[in-house]
């Protein structure tokens, strides 16, 4: 049987470059003829997409328990598509997923357990790697944007989070990336994680805190 593909996500904090990242992995994998699809969290497309998005521009309001679950079941309504592609021999590239769910929601407040739940048994990554910085690096390349959880103080509770999920991770399914440097160190770097994913695996998808 031939192998699976491989379920890598990205995880950064804002201004890290994550999304230049992304970018960059996704044309290498094409480049190299490895049958890559990228989804981004949240799908901002879907029915729950759209809800997501205008709660983030702060067009709307909602309890954070109400968004977060949102967060949530927008992972779940593409995770069947992503085991279909992954077991095609598809690699998938996740641009955020479910520890920005934990870690943001958290950072509000809401308690680590609670909001971990909702993501339990999900596709696993095979590896996630965290584009790190730190917020006065973040505020030289400009600052935050204008989305809700754009700012300094939530920032520095996000990170705080991303490193106790971090912790609950061996060093071969967590990479920690020093995203502070210079962009094409920093893909040298994600390729050098990603490149002995590319001929895929051979043993099951894992299933997320299960
Ligand atoms: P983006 O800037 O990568 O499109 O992400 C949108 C924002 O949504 C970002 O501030 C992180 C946040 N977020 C959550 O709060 N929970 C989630 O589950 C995800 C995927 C993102």
């Amino acid at each position: 049987m031939s192998n699976r593909g491989a379920f890598i996500a990205i995880e950064g904090l804002d201004r890290s470059g994550k999304t230049t990242q992304v970018a960059t992995l996704q044309a290498r994998l094409e480049s190299e003829g490895i049958p890559v699809k990228l989804f981004k969290f949240p799908d901002r497309t879907t029915a729950i997409g759209i809800m997501i998005d205008s709660y983030l521009r702060s067009q709307s309001e909602l309890d954070d328990r109400a968004i977060h679950l949102l967060f949530s079941a927008n992972r779940w309504e593409l995770a069947g598509a992503i085991e279909q592609l992954l077991a095609e021999g598809t690699t998938v590239v996740c641009d955020r997923y479910a520890f920005s769910g934990v870690a943001f929601s958290t950072a509000k407040g809401l308690s680590f357990e609670w909001c971990r739940s909702p993501e339990v048994s999900l596709p696993a990554p095979d590896v996630t790697l965290f584009l790190d910085i730190s917020p006065e690096k973040a505020r030289e390349r400009g600052g935050y944007g204008d989305e809700r959880y754009e700012k300094e103080e939530m920032q520095r509770k996000v990170r705080d989070v991303f490193r106790q999920i971090s912790t609950e991770f061996d060093e071969a399914r967590w990479v920690t990336l020093d995203a502070g440097r210079r962009r094409e160190d920093v893909a040298a770097d994600v390729w050098n994680c990603v490149q002995p994913f590319t001929s895929g695996l051979a043993s099951p998808l894992q299933r997320l805190w299960n």
